[in-house]
């Protein structure tokens, strides 16, 4: 379903990306682990052309690599970003509309998935999404992001800064959305992104240092030494 030949990524003359190969197919969850540096939010920003790149971007048979950013989403690629960014002054339910902005006819079928999905949204629809915890905002940046029923989900870190428990309980819902739509999963949570993944790359300074499919990336003495601590 996604296909990236030689994705190359330059600030300038520092190379945070040097030529990787990737391949996301329907139904699955690939992880993109690597530790702090290693160019997992450049090989995201570059997928979607938000920041200079080159290589190739095949989506569904279509060469995208050099349509502009909104033309990426509305083929159908939705990116959360690092840093869970929700709109802190609006209600819960209000993000959930910035969503749907584009695709409003759906808005309340939606909404009602995305209540069965995250409980805890449903709970605070009301509340203000900067008074919420930070596993909560993680929760309704991802579901905004679902509002636009988007056929590629990409998520930069999202268990970044959350207790294991809330991680555990978020990842299980990722785990569910990929009967939907594959999912491209970027974490330094090496442990947790491989327990639900289907397949895995290991980025290091900018190169796949290696890839496979999760069971066997989580039983590789380099990978357990280095990302999983055991
Ligand atoms: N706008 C920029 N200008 C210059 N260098 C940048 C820029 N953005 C990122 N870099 C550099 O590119 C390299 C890769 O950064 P990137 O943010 O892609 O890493 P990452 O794997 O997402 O790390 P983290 O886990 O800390 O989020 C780093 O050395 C970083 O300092
Ligand atoms: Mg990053």
């Amino acid at each position: 379903m996604l296909e990236i030949k030689n994705l190359q990524v330059y600030y300038g003359v520092i190379a945070a990306v040097r030529g990787i190969d990737m391949h996301i197919k329907r139904g699955e969850i690939v992880t993109l682990i690597g530790s702090n540096g290693a160019g997992k939010t450049s090989t995201l920003n570059a997928l979607v052309n938000s920041v200079k790149k080159s290589g190739r971007v095949i989506f569904e048979g279509r060469n995208i690599s050099t349509h502009p950013t909104h033309k990426i989403v509305r083929e159908g690629i939705a990116l959360v970003p690092e840093g869970r960014r929700v709109f802190i002054n609006l209600s819960v339910e209000e993000n959930l509309r910035m969503g749907a902005f584009n695709n409003d006819e759906n808005f309340e079928r939606l909404r009602g998935r995305m209540y069965e999905l995250f409980p805890r949204l449903y709970d605070k629809r009301e509340q203000m999404a900067g008074t919420l915890s930070g596993g909560e905002q993680q929760m309704l940046a991802i579901a905004r992001a679902l509002m636009s029923e988007p056929k590629l989900l990409m998520l930069d870190e999202p268990s970044l800064g959350l207790a294991p428990r809330i991680v555990g309980e978020l990842f299980e819902v990722i785990a569910e959305l990929k009967k939907s739509f594959p999912i491209l999963l970027v974490e330094q949570n090496a442990f947790a992104a491989l327990s639900i993944a289907d397949y895995g790359y290991v980025l290091e300074n900018g190169i796949i240092s290696l890839e496979g499919e999760s069971e066997k990336l989580e039983g590789n003495d380099d990978v357990r030494k280095r990302y999983l601590g055991v």
